[in-house]
């Protein structure tokens, strides 16, 4: 099971509040994972992307409150789960039905936090193994291992926005893989499909 793409949490029925993710590492490793002849259930934000591949599953939801519900409805048959999705940490806390209108006003807009889905899969996983995701763009290789056991992770994938060439809107990727007995892989820049190629290897590895 994977999750990719942005989450858009909706302030009225036209405007929202959403990030740059563009759902491509996901997108490959679940391709990557289908040329292997795993069966993937892609849990999508909106995404501009599309799938071809018959043995994945797309289900596409919007806020990470469906991104979370997707999820936890279907871990529990899953042999492993890649958090890939940049889940956004905060919605409104009320949604107007009808657009806002401009007042002149300062407007203020509340935001409660959302649930953490790798945290919550952590909570209850049992033989799965489950990968997150850290873009850092401070004390990275600090604050990866801390979502390592803050999340109960097997291993994160940990992509610096210090670096050029890595992380939001580009096809390349650089990343270090960080596993929760202490070893540590660094992998040069590469294409997101090649990323994906060494991610899929060190989940097979550790299946
Ligand atoms: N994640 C998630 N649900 C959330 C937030 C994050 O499942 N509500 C997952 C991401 O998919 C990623 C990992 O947790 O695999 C780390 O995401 P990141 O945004 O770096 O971490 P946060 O927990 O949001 O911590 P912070 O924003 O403080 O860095």
């Amino acid at each position: 099971m994977l999750t990719a793409g942005p989450t858009h949490e909706k302030i009225d029925p036209v405007r929202f509040i959403g990030n740059y993710s563009s759902g491509k590492m996901g997108y490959a490793i679940a391709e990557e994972l289908a040329e292997r002849g795993a069966e993937v259930t892609l849990i999508s934000g909106p995404t501009q992307l599309h799938v071809t591949h018959p043995s994945i599953h797309k289900i596409s939801v919007e806020s990470a409150k469906e991104m979370y519900a997707a999820s936890m409805e279907h871990f529990d048959t899953m042999d492993a789960a890649i958090m890939a999705a940049a889940v956004a940490d905060y919605a409104p806390e009320n949604y107007a039905s009808q657009k806002l209108k401009r007042d002149g006003e300062d407007l203020i807009l509340r935001l409660v936090p959302n649930p953490d889905i790798a945290a919550s899969l952590g909570a209850i996983k049992e033989k799965q193994i489950l990968v997150g995701f850290a873009l850092e763009t401070q004390h990275a290789e600090a604050n990866a291992r801390k979502k390592i056991e803050k999340k109960n992770l097997d291993f994160v994938v940990l992509n610096s926005l210090e670096n050029k060439g890595a992380g939001f809107q580009t096809d390349t990727n650089i990343i270090s893989i960080l596993h929760r007995n202490g070893e540590q892989q660094d992998y040069p820049l590469k294409s997101k499909r090649a990323v994906a190629v060494d991610i899929v290897d060190y989940l097979e590895k550790s299946l």
